[in-house]
């Protein structure tokens, strides 16, 4: 028996409550899902995955299905309840404390959820299990600060798919949008025939690539308008160009604080700012960093073929590198004229708004030109 305490989440296909359950003897969360708002067929899928992924292996990082029920009406899927919500609204309220004087009362161990997000990713490819819908609204956290992921709705057992219109599309991989931009019906039906099977696992690498820059900027690596798909070709292009300056001037530049006076000044500036958005990393350089490696592994438009979850997970504590971050003359400068240097952002691209007083492209770079 269980017993409704509260609404969780209400959305397009069905509401979630936090429930108690009698049987289990622990809260549980319902997702209650009307029949005449989705069909057999994709329930039966989301019921198939989850019944392979909740079996005696379960994974401590995946969101387990305990039991499901179904009536005249609903379908009822009961599963482990997790305290702390979703990773979206656990940022939103992380982002409404921080402020640049005053550090977010909410701690977010980016390392922790990160390593944790690969540990269920590669679980449920090793099982044949594609989830397709990987974002921050989908990775939900415990009250230790562990990650479960959850909303397998979309997800696959394939390693090969031509279905275009599946998962988010901010965090979609670019080559799962290929039938997207044509309106006509026919057309895309005839793209869909024509159109050469995506690789599921590289997908949801680079979905994961696009939760873990949300999850470091509060922002989407990419934004496509429901009306105006071409902006994510016209981001997309522009990334592929120089993915580093792109992140740089978009997200990096516009979250640095500006104006400073001298290398302490900035220090404790940017020390601010990593109270609200890179809370673990130890300094800027280590974001930089992260976003090195997670453009050189995870996020490469052209040859999907070429993203790898374990290239990226080997080099991921790089970005927490301690030695880097030690630095007794606090000598930001030189750090970050580094990055310029591994990134070869050139002068054309760098940002036109560029806002840090006494903060100068290095002449390695400019010279180099
Ligand atoms: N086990 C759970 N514990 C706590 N909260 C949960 C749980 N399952 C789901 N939620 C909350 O409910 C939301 C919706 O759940 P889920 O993503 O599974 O449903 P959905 O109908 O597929 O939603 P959408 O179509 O919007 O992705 C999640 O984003 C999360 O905030
Ligand atoms: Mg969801």
């Amino acid at each position: 028996m269980y017993k409704k305490l509260r609404l969780i989440q209400s959305g397009t296909f069905g509401t979630v409550y936090k429930a108690w359950s009698t049987e289990h003897n622990c809260y549980v969360a319902l997702k209650i899902t009307p029949k005449y708002k989705t069909s057999e067929a994709s329930i039966q899928n989301e019921y198939d995955v989850m019944k392979v992924l909740s079996s005696h292996n379960s994974h401590p990082n995946i969101c387990s299905m305990l039991d499901f029920y179904t009536d005249d009406s609903y379908y009822v899927m009961v599963l482990e309840y997790c305290e702390c919500g979703d990773l979206y609204d656990f940022l939103d309220i992380a982002k409404s404390q921080g402020t640049p004087s005053s550090s977010s009362l909410i701690q977010i161990d980016m390392q922790k959820i990160i390593k944790q997000l690969y540990s269920a990713i590669s679980f449920a490819h090793s099982l044949g299990i594609a989830h397709r819908d990987i974002k921050p609204e989908n990775v939900l956290l415990t009250i230790n600060g562990d990650v479960k992921l959850a909303d397998w709705g979309h997800a696959i057992q394939s390693t090969k798919s031509n279905d275009f219109q599946i998962g988010t599309d901010n965090y979609r991989a670019p080559e799962t949008f290929s039938s997207c931009f044509d309106n006509s019906c026919f057309r895309r039906r005839l793209d869909q025939l024509q159109a050469p099977l995506y690789n599921t696992y590289k997908a949801d690498y680079w979905s994961l690539g696009a939760t873990i820059f949300y999850l470091m900027f509060g922002d989407c690596l990419f934004r496509v308008s429901k009306s105006k798909k071409s902006q994510h070709l016209r981001n997309l292009k522009e990334f592929e160009k120089n993915p580093f300056a792109f992140i740089y001037e978009k997200y990096v530049v516009p979250r640095l604080p500006c104006g400073y006076n001298d290398e302490e000044d900035l220090h404790m500036s940017l020390q601010q700012t990593r109270q609200y958005f890179w809370q673990d990393l130890p300094d800027i350089y280590d974001v930089f960093h992260l976003c090195k490696i997670m453009v050189d592994t995870l996020l490469i438009v052209s040859n999907a073929e070429e993203r790898s979850m374990e290239a990226f997970i080997n080099q991921v504590d790089f970005a927490w590198n301690k030695d880097t971050s030690i630095d007794s003359s606090f000598n930001y400068q030189s750090k970050i004229n580094l990055f310029w240097e591994q990134w070869s952002i050139s002068a054309e691209s760098t940002p036109a708004n560029f806002q840090l007083k006494n903060f100068e492209k290095p002449c390695l770079v400019q010279e180099s030109k």
